[in-house]
């Protein structure tokens, strides 16, 4: 397939291009940058020159481009701001991202979309020890400072599967970890903040299982559907992180409860507050897919 990829350059982005160009597809991917076009290009695809929040710009730069899917991989989480709101550039990405790549796709004639979520939209709470599946609610705000979070991912997911013109799927991600990733396990790599005690459970995922997944929705996906894309070893964030710290990448420091909601409320709300397993076993009967990685300490190349 011909696919324009947006958000190539990222942490699921660059994966998720080799992935697809391993597997026979052409990627056509959007660049901001001179340094963005040449980082795809390395990669193996061809840029176009475009910001997805320019909605007149990227309609231009797609004039005459013809292509079979559009992936939509944009955030901008690099550095999460202290307090969240509507305006957050992630949620502008979910919002006017979604709708400008909708319409990109009417341009460029794809009849797929693809667009990333996260397992979080099912709540940043304590769900206790149950594995949820698509059917549990997903959206549900839950009263507190990650709302506007919940809010973007689910009107993201509803504005694709709200479009007539394109079969839709949205691919709940568990928390990435792997080379590019807040925890990225490269000698050197960012520290990170981490509740004394480990915190909270999440799933994970590893990012190139998660570039596995993609193309298989891509290819098997079906339309209208949200599949949960995680590993199989929910585990705290202290878990994770010291497994990160053995694998010999980079630093964390621990901080107790009260600081680390103190100084990043957000951060209280994600590392402390939620206790979330989920199930991938419909990615696996739909897709096709599990993850090569059955848990993070595996992912370290510690299993
Ligand atoms: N499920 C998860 O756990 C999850 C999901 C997403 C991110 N993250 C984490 O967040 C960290 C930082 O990621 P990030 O959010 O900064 O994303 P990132 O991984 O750096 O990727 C963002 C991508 O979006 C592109 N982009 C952003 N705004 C754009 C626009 N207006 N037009 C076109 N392209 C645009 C960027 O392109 P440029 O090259 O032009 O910048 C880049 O390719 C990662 O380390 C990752 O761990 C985690």
């Amino acid at each position: 397939m011909r696919v324009l990829l947006a958000g190539a350059t990222g942490a699921i982005g660059r994966p998720l291009t080799r992935a697809l160009v391993g597997s026979g597809h052409r990627v056509l991917a959007l660049a901001r940058t001179d340094r963005s076009a040449a980082i795809v290009r390395g990669l193996g695809a061809e840029p176009v020159r475009a910001d997805a929040l320019d909605r007149d710009g990227l309609l231009r730069a797609l004039d005459g481009i013809k292509a079979d899917a559009v992936i939509h991989q944009l955030t901008a989480l690099k550095a999460p701001k202290r307090t969240l709101t509507a305006d957050d550039p992630s949620n502008l990405l979910r919002a006017q991202g979604t709708a400008n790549l909708l319409e990109a796709a009417g341009t460029v004639g794809a009849a797929r979309f693809l667009t990333q979520s996260l397992v979080l939209g099912y709540g940043y709470r304590d769900h206790g020890d149950r594995l949820l599946t698509e059917e549990d609610p997903f959206g549900v705000r839950g009263g507190n400072v990650a709302d506007h979070v919940i809010t973007g991912l689910l009107e993201a997911e509803d504005r694709l599967f709200d479009a007539r013109h394109v079969a839709g799927c949205a691919l709940r991600y568990g928390v990435f970890y792997g080379p590019g990733t807040w925890f990225d396990p490269t000698p050197g790599s960012r520290t990170i903040p981490v509740p004394v005690g480990g915190g909270g459970v999440v799933p994970w995922i590893h990012v190139d299982d998660a570039s596995e997944a993609t193309v298989a929705a891509l290819e098997r996906g079906r339309a209208g559907q949200a599949y949960n894309i995680v590993d199989d070893g929910p585990s705290t964030w202290g878990e994770l992180s010291d497994a990160r710290a053995a694998s010999g990448g980079g630093r964390q420091v621990r901080l107790p409860g009260w600081t680390l909601r103190l100084m990043v409320p957000y951060l209280g709300a994600l590392m402390l507050d939620t206790r979330l397993r989920v199930s991938h076993a419909k990615a696996t009967r739909e897709l096709g897919w599990t993850p090569r990685h059955a848990t993070h300490r595996a992912g370290l190349g510690l299993a």
